[in-house]
């Protein structure tokens, strides 16, 4: 479904990616791991068209998206999550989960004065949908609530909430269990493992090896901007390259 040829990254001249290539299928979840660092949020921008790559190719569904903005990209289907949080703080969570919607909600400022039937009841339409969404995800109490007020675990579950909302075709995630408890993390747990039972396709960025290890059909491995590694879990797991990048980090942080 997204296929990834030789990206590259530079800031100011410094490379944060390098030739990275690797395939997503579609209906499965790949998981993108790496240490601190090792340019999986710069990837996802790359992908998203966030912030743009310096050289390489993607292309989603044989459509090259490589230079697309960030816009033409939701439109094509492809949802994301923040590592840091990116909602609306002063609208409610109703609202910033309506802002996923805004691809199949779209009217002129004009036409929307008139308050037209048709639109009124594409209105209600939406808004039944993010309703449900927010019921999904255990926020039906707190539909009416500033999102700025939430918990941060609600923030997380918003944002899940916002991006799964128009039923995205590709949906990236950049570390939706970070700074959660442990509680928190086994509800995200399984709404991705939900999820991928949906048929959903999903690119996750995630440091919890357990929920990696056990959620993903594929693992591929960043280090240094680099692709190290990708295959099944178990295999990833005894690559000595992809124990190299995390143990000798460990051992030089220790
Ligand atoms: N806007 C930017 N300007 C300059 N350098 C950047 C920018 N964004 C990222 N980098 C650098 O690119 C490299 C990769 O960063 P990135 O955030 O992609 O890593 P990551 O794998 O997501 O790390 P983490 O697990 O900590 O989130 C780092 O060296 C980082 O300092
Ligand atoms: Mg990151």
């Amino acid at each position: 479904m997204l296929q990834l040829n030789n990206i590259s990254k530079n800031f100011a001249g410094l490379p944060a990616l390098c030739q990275v290539s690797f395939q997503v299928p579609q209906g499965q979840l790949t998981a993108l791991i790496g240490p601190n660092g090792a340019g999986k949020s710069t990837l996802i921008n790359c992908i998203t068209g966030v912030a743009p790559c310096s050289s390489g190719r993607i292309s989603f569904d044989q459509t090259d998206i490589t230079a697309l903005p960030a816009h033409a990209i939701t439109r094509l289907g492809i949802q994301r999550t923040f590592q840091n949080l990116r909602l609306f703080p002063r609208l409610s969570v109703l609202d910033n989960v309506l802002t996923g919607l805004t691809c199949e909600g779209g009217s002129s400022l004009f036409m929307a004065m008139l308050r037209l039937p048709y639109l009124r009841h594409r209105e209600r339409r939406l808004k039944l949908r993010a309703l449900e969404a927010l019921d999904r995800y255990g926020l039906t109490a707190k539909a009416h609530w500033p999102a700025g007020v939430l918990a941060y675990g609600d923030k997380k579950r918003v944002e899940l909430a916002r991006a799964t909302v128009g039923n995205p075709r590709l949906l990236v995630l950049d570390e939706p269990v970070a700074g959660l408890n442990a509680e928190e993390t086994c509800v995200v747990a399984e709404h991705l493992r939900q999820l991928r039972r949906n048929g959903q396709t999903i690119v996750l960025v995630e440091h919890d090896m357990d929920l990696v290890m056990n959620a993903a059909d594929q693992v591929v491995v960043l280090d240094s901007g680099q692709c190290i590694a990708s295959g099944t879990p178990e295999s990833v797991q005894r690559n000595p390259m992809v124990l190299e990048a995390y143990l000798g980090r460990m051992e030089a942080t220790a």
